[in-house]
């Protein structure tokens, strides 16, 4: 039988209102996460990974021009965000208030969202916080954030993301403001919570091997469109994109050479308000021939393990 989808995307685009010209952040998006399933969005500042989470959490600005379609299939409504989708955001220092204590802000959401009384919200504050690795959660629930370390506030985070129980957590590079050890600190942790609690996960991130830690499924996504998407296995062991190849190039470098600067991709992504009639990634192509600047290539493979690329068998 086939899983009914948790959330579909079909043929999203998104533009942003910008001068000189408006951006294009997302064109023609086709995603689907399964309940429970752990998808990484990978690619480049700028590719639109932040937009496609907004736009999932209904969150995008009101002059946004929306076409194509979001549905949540195994939820049968809209959600609602804090209750249906948890949403952790890069920096750990601007997601949370800085006048409330850990525990009114996780409560909050309890309040909320599970109609929990104070008391009983502040409590399951407690437990919350021991769930994400705070120590002596009794003691630390009345402080206020700027008593927590930056990797404490993103375990807090996480915690208010998950308080209300969503079948979606939405994490928009978690871990790219945390030096490395709390970087794998929280993405064990996130691991851990969406496995015990069946919660899908949407991880947003630009590093390769940040999603090859926690992904069951993986989709590249350049200059607001997918380039491939794939099982996680199969993607890091055999990618089929010139891009996704360059991408897993420079995580593999960052990790044997510990630190090394990038070994940056060569040239940069088209102009956000560009129209490319070819594949957008043909300027920085290594493989690139004339009809791959000329001819979008479609999409080959299935839905949910393909790629777009010219010079890949279908
Ligand atoms: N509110 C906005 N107004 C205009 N352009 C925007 C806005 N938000 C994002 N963009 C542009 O949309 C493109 C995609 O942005 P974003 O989704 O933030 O990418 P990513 O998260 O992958 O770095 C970028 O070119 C960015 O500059
Ligand atoms: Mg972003």
């Amino acid at each position: 039988m086939r899983l009914v989808p948790l959330l579909e995307l079909r043929g999203l685009s998104v533009r942003l209102p910008a001068e000189p010209v408006p951006v294009h952040a997302l064109r023609g998006l086709d995603l689907e996460l399964l309940p429970g399933e752990r998808l990484a969005l990978v690619g480049e500042s700028g590719s639109g990974k932040s937009t496609v989470l907004l736009a999932i959490a209904g969150l995008l600005p009101d002059e946004a021009e929306i076409t194509g379609g979001r549905r949540f299939p195994a939820l049968g409504r809209e959600p609602t965000p804090g209750r249906d989708l948890g949403l952790v955001l890069q920096d750990p220092f601007a997601s949370l208030d800085p006048v409330l204590s850990v525990g009114e802000q996780i409560g909050e959401v309890l309040v909320a969202h599970r109609g929990a009384r104070w008391a009983e919200a502040r409590r399951a504050a407690v437990v919350l916080l021991g769930r994400v690795g705070i120590a002596e959660p009794e003691a630390r629930v009345d402080d206020p954030p700027h008593r927590f370390s930056g990797g404490q506030r993103q375990r807090i985070a996480i915690a208010m993301a998950i308080a209300a129980g969503p079948r979606l957590l939405l994490a928009d590079e978690p871990t790219s403001a945390l030096d490395t050890v709390v970087q794998a600190q929280i993405l064990d942790l996130l691991d851990g919570l969406v496995r015990e609690q069946g919660t899908a996960l949407l991880l947003v991130t630009h590093d390769l091997a940040v999603a090859s830690r926690i992904a069951d499924r993986i989709a590249v996504l350049y200059a607001g469109r997918l380039v491939e998407s794939g099982p996680a296995f199969r993607l890091l062991r055999s990618p089929r994109h010139p891009y996704t190849r360059a991408l897993l190039a420079i995580a593999r470098a960052l990790e044997a050479g510990g630190g090394e600067p990038l070994a940056a991709i060569p040239g940069a992504p088209p102009e956000p308000g560009a129209e490319l009639p070819g594949c957008s990634f043909a300027p920085r192509c290594p493989l690139a021939s004339a009809r791959c600047a000329e001819e979008r290539p479609a999409w080959r493979g299935h839905p949910r393990d393909g790629v777009a690329c010219h010079l890949v068998g279908s």
